[in-house]
């Protein structure tokens, strides 16, 4: 249709994409055997079957699963790369890209082994095809806050290529504020903040991201629209949200797509964004988020431009960048 073409041709950035989730099945499986890595699926068909959820936890258990074929540098670059490119072709001019160091090392997988593959990858598609990137490194919230101390530790040869910290994993019982110390030490150290909250969570964890953690961004945000003093108060910060609607309907946070309320987010005053969060577990990248919202929802060109507008406003890219993409 004409948004399509419309969405497929405007410049946007993607805020709120898993590397770790972009890991398609086809990789996957390369990098299985690449690694002898003893793995329960023999074939694409079987992998894309075991990706039904019903709510945030049957999917993590299979992205933790899915990370364990990643072990080398170069199987970090291959999967980064793999992303860029397929991001470029959505017209993604800009990414801020999170990755889970946990996820990692507690499989024996050194901190450093994960990020300079990525970090490589980033400096390539720079060179390539003038993609910009920040890298944005997530703290499991399962895990405890001083596990995440340890790995802002790891981090410190590599700050000149971290732009900031987010927090992700399972979200009801690990309220914000577990995480407030570690990251008023991220914030002293001058990183952005971000973090998950009111995906599955209620308006409180998303209290908590604003005033403990001090958070530049709220992923997802979602459930904040139950709370009409909330959503005036992001209204008036002028708060990104990074909204993910086929992560959504695959998490069964919402139920159809054309109940997801990305356009009331708009019409409330909300910065939303659309991003793909997982793309190879929830069934697309960005522009396949768009599309699907543009089959479902009366979402209009000036929707569809604000969305687009708010990505580069939303991001960590100087003022000045910032500017020049809109
Ligand atoms: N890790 C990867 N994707 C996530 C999501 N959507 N919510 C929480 N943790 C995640
Ligand atoms: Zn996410």
């Amino acid at each position: 249709s004409d948004l399509k073409a419309y969405v497929a041709a405007l410049p946007k950035a993607e805020l709120h994409l898993h590397i770790e989730g972009s890991l398609e099945p086809e990789l996957m499986l390369k990098l299985a055997r690449r690694n002898n890595i003893d793995f329960p699926f023999q074939s694409v068909e079987e992998i894309r079957k075991a990706y039904q959820f019903s709510e945030l936890q049957d999917f993590l258990d299979i992205y933790y699963q899915g990370m364990n074929v990643l072990q080398t540098e170069e199987d970090f670059f291959d999967l980064t790369m793999a992303y860029l490119n397929r991001a470029r072709a959505d017209n993604v001019r800009h990414a801020e890209i999170f990755f889970d160091p946990q996820g990692h090392t507690a499989r024996g997988v050194p901190f450093g082994t994960a990020i300079s593959g990525i970090v490589t990858a980033l400096g390539m598609a720079k060179m390539q095809f003038g993609m910009t990137t920040k890298l944005i490194m997530c703290f499991l919230r399962h895990l405890p806050e001083e596990d995440a101390f340890e790995t802002l530790d790891q981090a410190d040869p590599w700050l000149d290529h971290i732009a900031g910290i987010g927090l992700d994993s399972s979200e009801l019982g690990h309220p914000p504020a577990k995480f407030k110390n570690v990251f008023a030490k991220a914030k002293d150290m001058g990183l952005k903040l971000v973090a998950h909250a009111g995906e599955e969570g209620p308006p409180d964890y998303v209290y908590e991201a604003l005033d403990q953690l001090k958070v530049d961004r709220i992923d997802h945000g979602n459930r904040s629209l139950e709370d009409e003093a909330l959503v005036a108060r992001l209204a008036a910060e002028e708060m990104t949200l990074t909204v993910c609607p086929l992560s959504n309907l695959k998490l069964c946070v919402v139920d159809q797509i054309s109940t997801h309320p990305i356009k009331r987010m708009l019409d409330l005053g909300l910065r939303a964004t659309v991003n793909s969060d997982d793309p190879s577990y929830f069934g697309g990248y960005v522009n396949d988020n768009f599309y699907a919202l543009i089959d479902a929802v009366d979402l209009t060109k000036d929707d569809i431009r604000t969305l687009c507008e708010n990505s580069f406003k939303g991001s960590f890219l100087p003022e000045g960048q910032k500017r020049a993409q809109l």
